[in-house]
């Protein structure tokens, strides 16, 4: 899916905000760029009113990067703006997220997160369930290490 450049600024605001930096998980510029030229990544944003931002110039307050193999897509990376979170933007967005996988046709979602992320009841209010634990997988800026874990959502 080709962005817009104007898209990829937006998105690389939010990143550059959202993500704490201890955990190194937020994406260069360069990354995105990439992932959105792959013809099986996918995105969607949200506006502060939870609508979606289309047009330039609209503020766009959280999105999410996706890859999609055949029927099944996975959540790469999940942003709401520190100075718009805990107003359900984070629920609109997830639930955007999965009806539009539906209408592509996906079956199968995934995703992964460091465990303990508070991000896992967002994800779990939406029907995603633990398929797998990775221990240590992740390497905390201080050297700690964090467990991953996998979630999937099958779509009916
Ligand atoms: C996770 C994130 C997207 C949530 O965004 P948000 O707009 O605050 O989400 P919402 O207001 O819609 O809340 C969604 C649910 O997430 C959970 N949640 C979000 N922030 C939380 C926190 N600080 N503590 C506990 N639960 C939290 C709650 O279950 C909440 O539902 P509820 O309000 O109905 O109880 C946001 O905190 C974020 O961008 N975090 C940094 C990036 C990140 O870790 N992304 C996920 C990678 S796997």
């Amino acid at each position: 899916m080709i962005a817009p450049t104007d898209d990829i600024d937006r998105m690389m605001a939010v990143m550059e905000a959202a993500f704490p930096p201890e955990y190194g998980e937020a994406w260069n510029r360069r990354q995105l760029a990439d992932a959105l030229v792959l013809g099986n990544c996918t995105y969607g944003l949200i506006a502060p009113d939870g609508s979606d931002p289309a047009g330039e110039g609209v503020a766009v307050v959280g999105f999410y990067l996706a890859r999609s193999v055949l029927d099944e897509r996975e959540l790469l990376l999940f942003a709401i703006h520190p100075g718009h979170r805990r107003k359900g933007l984070g629920h609109a967005l997830l639930r955007k997220f999965i009806d539009t996988a539906r209408v592509d046709g996906m079956r199968r979602l995934f995703l992964e997160m460091r465990r303990g992320n508070p991000a896992g009841a967002l994800y779990a209010a939406h029907g995603f369930r633990m398929v797998g634990l990775r221990p240590a997988y992740y390497r905390a800026a201080n050297g700690s290490r964090l467990d991953a874990v996998s979630q999937e959502l099958v779509l009916s």
